[in-house]
């Protein structure tokens, strides 16, 4: 089955291919630098960015696929959360295509696509198994106990991994995304110099929660003291993939579930790679280009749903959508 997915729903304009669970084509077009002298995404420039760019892109992606519009059975895109102007670009594009060829229609789940990314070179693997989502926008470890039958275990309580480090890389004065700039700062710095508190550990229904936000906080704190950026860097980078990795190794203990996905920005890190390497799980990372937001792991989510019904075209977008 050949199945076109599209992802705008934020920043980044993502077109991919996808037959039989291996993709063929994803082609990504990238608004950091329009939005980075806002300090943050415009909503509206984004949306107006992504009808400029989704054409060419759909273009580009069936020449590298060296396939036909005509041929795709099944037309996936984001349906939510995310920007809804930026959203709507993408997701009334593809029902537009999806009417025009007279093939179905999927919504897909953001979220849903990032977890499937994490699986893109092994169609193989079954759940049972934990996923963490850790990206610019998302901190989730859910346990997929069956394709489509996630159980939210915890989320965030403040900021997302990738915020955090967006967010200290600014203090720092490094550039955006702020993780692969502290990631690099911190290979110089000394991860013991400065003093970060582990951030608490939640017990009962919170207790695989996450939080960022006195790691933040904690590294405003060693700036103003003058102290040196790379050992802040290497210090942050420490303790935010230690609080990751003790709440997903927890969960793990907990529910004897031993494979655990790895995926959005954040997974792109190698010393959160590292951490949880050592101990021992079945890790399943996304591919090059697949970790953060692209159209490919849409098409892959939306392949591994497909019951043999496309949904309605009359479903709307959503801003906010749990999963
Ligand atoms: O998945 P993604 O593209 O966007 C969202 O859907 O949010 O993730 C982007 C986030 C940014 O916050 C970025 O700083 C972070 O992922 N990120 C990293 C690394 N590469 C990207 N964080 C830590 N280490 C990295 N190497
Ligand atoms: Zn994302």
């Amino acid at each position: 089955m050949l199945v076109l997915g599209i992802d705008t729903s934020c920043d980044d304009t993502g077109v991919g291919l996808v037959r039989g669970g291996r993709v063929l084509a994803n082609k990504v077009a990238s608004q950091t630098l329009l939005h980075q002298r806002f300090g943050g995404v415009v909503p509206e420039l984004a949306s107006r960015e992504h009808t400029q760019v989704i054409d060419g892109l759909l273009e580009q992606a069936l020449a590298e696929a060296g396939v036909r519009l005509r041929d795709v059975e099944l037309v996936a895109a984001t349906r939510g959360p995310g920007l809804i102007g930026a959203l709507l670009v993408g997701y009334t594009y593809a029902k537009g295509l999806a009417l025009a060829l007279g093939k179905p229609f999927a919504a897909v789940h953001h979220l849903e696509g990032h977890l499937y990314a994490a699986l893109a070179d092994h169609p193989e693997a079954l759940p049972p198994f934990l996923a963490l989502i850790a990206s610019g926008g998302h901190s989730h470890l859910f346990r997929v106990a069956a394709w489509g039958r996630y159980e939210l275990l915890g989320a965030t309580m403040d900021d997302a991994a990738g915020e955090a480090f967006d967010k200290v890389a600014r203090l720092l004065g490094l550039g955006y995304p702020g993780g692969p700039e502290i990631e690099k700062l911190a290979a110089q710095g000394d991860p013991q110099a400065v003093p970060f508190g582990m951030p608490l550990q939640g017990q009962g229904p919170g207790q695989y929660a996450f939080s960022f936000s006195g790691l933040k906080t904690a590294a405003l704190r060693a700036v103003e003291k003058g102290l040196n950026k790379a050992d802040i860097a290497a210090g942050f980078q420490r303790v935010a993939v230690e609080h990751l990795a003790s709440v997903v190794l927890r969960a793990a203990h907990d529910t004897g579930l031993q494979t655990l996905l790895v995926t959005g920005g954040v997974a792109q890190n190698r010393a959160l790679r590292g951490r949880l390497e050592q101990a021992g799980l079945r890790l399943f990372f996304p591919p090059r280009g697949m970790a953060t937001d692209n159209g490919a792991m849409i098409a892959l989510a939306a392949w591994r749903r497909w019951s043999g019904q496309g949904d309605p075209l009359s479903l709307p977008a959503a801003a906010y959508l749990p999963l």
